[in-house]
């Protein structure tokens, strides 16, 4: 859990005179940050960065399983609700995160003693609740996160008890819902070219071969200060994607920093964020940089890194850092530049 700021601790953002979105929109690009509901309500420098600095909105927390469907029969939609309603009166579009994963499922789904067709009956009833509800405000959905596991189908409830189909059947469902939307694949580790990029681009080929609509691959991309794959694997990536006719999304951008943030682990930081988003600018198929989070104040990464912080662009107390020059300069480039 975050700790709740106290509100002497609050620090105000100044708002950007050309922000980040103004300067994406030029070149027809998303440029967002997950979000969570509770500082957007609590916080209004929190509320005036995001609407004021991105154009996209990914529900961090909100739209899982477990936070969403605490129940059978009980949902909880006020966080996302939150989320979504902000983004439309702010003119930016919405990331939902995630209908299919193996984490933050509530617990009678996890502890339930499922027969197959029982399960399916739950996904089903589920994907249909989610995306209907959210029609024509959620643009693209993440259906199904981190579902391969090195080159294997991770071994998940989904997987063992209905068996590999249960991503098609996802896909279709989420399509039923809304037709408009944007339907994505989403991992991590798969940024670059690698074993588990392979897999990932034969699983998305492999759906598209069965019909299935998918619309999208999401690259997640946590990673270290000077980490990120070399910029022409995750071009040639990116460019093997969207030959299949997919969008590109890099979904969860952070870059963490191992110990005290120094000057030049800073500069380091801003080098790698540098070079993401230059490779999606340059690489006509990438559509969107997320960012995951945008402010060290809410993080996942010193509870799920132990050592690490200082991930995100804008320091705990709402000032930018080295890392949003950078993303200013690439995006301050005119396009075709
Ligand atoms: C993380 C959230 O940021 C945390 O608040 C939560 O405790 C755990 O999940 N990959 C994903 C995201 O797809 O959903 C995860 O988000 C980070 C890793």
């Amino acid at each position: 859990m975050v700790e709740t700021p106290t509100p002497q601790d609050q620090a105000a953002y100044v708002p950007a005179d050309v922000p980040l979105r103004e300067l994406a929109e030029q070149h027809g690009l998303h440029i967002g940050a997950a979000v969570s509901a509770h500082p957007l309500r609590q916080e209004p420098a929190y509320a005036l960065a995001v609407t004021h600095e991105f154009n996209m909105l990914t529900t961090e927390n909100a739209a899982k399983f477990g936070p969403i469907h605490p129940q059978p029969d009980r949902y909880a939609f006020a966080d996302a609700d939150t989320i979504v309603d902000l983004a439309a009166a702010h003119d930016m579009l919405v990331r939902g995160h995630t209908l299919v994963w193996h984490r933050q499922l509530p617990s009678w789904v996890e502890n339930g003693d499922w027969t197959r067709d029982e399960l399916l009956a739950v996904l089903r009833e589920h994907i249909h609740t989610i995306v209907g509800r959210y029609q024509g405000r959620i643009a693209a959905w993440d259906v199904v996160n981190e579902a391969i596991d090195g080159r294997e189908m991770r071994d998940t409830i989904w997987q063992r008890v209905i068996g590999p189909e249960y991503v098609d059947l996802a896909f279709r469902w989420a399509h039923e819902a809304d037709p408009d939307a944007l339907l994505f694949y989403n991992d991590y580790g798969g940024e670059g070219m690698n074993k588990k990029s392979d897999a990932i681009y034969d699983l998305v080929k492999g759906m598209q071969d069965r019909g299935v609509p998918i619309h999208g691959v999401g690259l997640q991309m946590h990673v270290t200060a000077g980490g990120q794959p070399p910029a022409e694997n995750l071009r040639r990536n990116i460019e093997r994607l969207s030959a299949l006719g997919l969008q590109v999304h890099i979904t969860e951008l952070d870059v963490r920093i191992s110990g005290e943030p120094t000057p030049a682990k800073l500069q380091q930081q801003a080098d790698t964020y540098r070079q993401v988003l230059d490779v999606c600018l340059e690489t006509p198929g990438c559509k969107a940089v997320v960012l995951w989070g945008f402010t060290d104040r809410y993080s996942w990464i010193p509870g799920a890194f132990k050592g690490y912080g200082s991930a995100l662009i804008f320091d705990e107390s709402y000032r930018p850092k080295p890392a949003y020059q950078a993303l200013h300069e690439v995006l301050a480039r005119q396009p075709n530049e």
